[in-house]
């Protein structure tokens, strides 16, 4: 297929080397155009313009936040719903509020084009794998005409809703509960090593024999580790879903009282300058709290 991706991002990048890889005949486009480099060597042209992207069978977008995906798809005469092709289907993969998906869609609909959302889970590692795990919403037959990508960047497509922004909803709700996987860990491994327990050990009991869960073995890992410089999933990123999640619960109507305390977390976290570290950098300040040092 010929298939566009506007965004080469640590998950764009990811993400459209394993559509080459594929075979797809593949178009990028990065604001940053020295960040093509490594598509391009592996076969992908480069556009010069988001909407030149935006003219095979199926685009992809994978950008920061909602501001960057509403510069480019809003930006006037440049913007990518001025310049989409009819045939070509919209693939919203970047995590952003149910909001603005719902307005992608209408003005998608509005002149007869067409708009998925499929947010990702899975961290650029992840990604390079082709693993990831796509949560799609949208008409049936887009998310099947869509399926060969799907298939090329993720192990599992789960289809939640035929309204786009269900997709969004369902990705700022897995991002919540690995923000209280996070918080939990820390808490749990501050009262441990108050007690003189070994908290690598109790760790390993619980990621493995417990819960055996993927995400409570590599969160785990990394608090257990410190490891937490220069994430390529950052606090930063981690407090926007949290603020995504925060606007849904609101319009929505439902009560996520936990969901208020982590906002308040990673507001912390960023305030002591550790916006640009993984997000499990919190459980630096839960230890600090608790009068330990992990
Ligand atoms: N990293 C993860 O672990 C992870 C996992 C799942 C989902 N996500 C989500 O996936 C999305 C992308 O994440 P990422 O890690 O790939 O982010 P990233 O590495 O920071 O890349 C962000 C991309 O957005 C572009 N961009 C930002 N602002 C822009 C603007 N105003 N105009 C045009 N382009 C703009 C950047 O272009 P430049 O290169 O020019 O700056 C870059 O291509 C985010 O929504 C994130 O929440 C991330």
């Amino acid at each position: 297929m010929k298939v566009g991706v506007i965004g080469l991002g640590n998950m764009g990048e990811n993400i459209a080397l394993n559509l080459v890889r594929a075979g797809h005949e593949v178009t990028v486009y990065n604001r940053t155009k020295s960040k093509a480099e490594a598509c391009v060597n592996a076969g992908a042209k480069l556009a010069q313009t988001p909407g030149d992207a935006a003219q095979g069978d199926v685009f992809l977008t994978m950008l920061s936040n909602d501001s960057a995906v509403e510069s480019l798809v809003f930006g006037g005469a440049d913007g990518i719903i001025s310049r989409q092709a009819k045939q070509a289907i919209h693939v919203s993969m970047s995590t952003i509020s149910p909001a603005l998906s719902k307005r992608i869609n209408d003005q998608s609909v509005e002149k007869g084009l067409s708009y998925l959302s499929a947010p990702v889970l899975g961290r650029p590692d992840v990604a390079q794998r082709g693993e990831l795990i796509v949560m799609a919403a949208g008409k049936p037959e887009l998310i099947e005409k869509c399926t060969p990508i799907f298939q090329a960047i993720g192990k599992k497509l789960h289809v939640v809703g035929e309204d786009p922004q269900q997709a969004n909803v369902a990705k700022v709700a897995a991002n919540f509960l690995i923000s209280t996987m996070i918080e939990s860990l820390g808490e749990a491994f501050a009262l441990v090593t108050k007690a003189g327990v070994d908290r690598a050990k109790f760790c390993e009991m619980m990621a493995f024999d417990f819960f055996d869960s993927p995400v409570v073995q590599k969160y785990g890992k990394l608090i257990i580790d410190r490891n937490f410089d220069k994430g390529v999933f950052t606090v930063e990123l981690q407090a926007k879903d949290t603020r995504l999640a925060a606007d849904s619960a609101r319009d929505l109507l439902c009560p996520m009282p936990f969901l208020s305390v982590l906002g308040d977390t990673f507001l912390s976290a960023m305030a002591r300058g550790k916006g640009d570290l993984d997000p499990c950098a919190i459980t630096d300040i839960i230890a600090e709290n608790a009068g330990v040092k992990f």
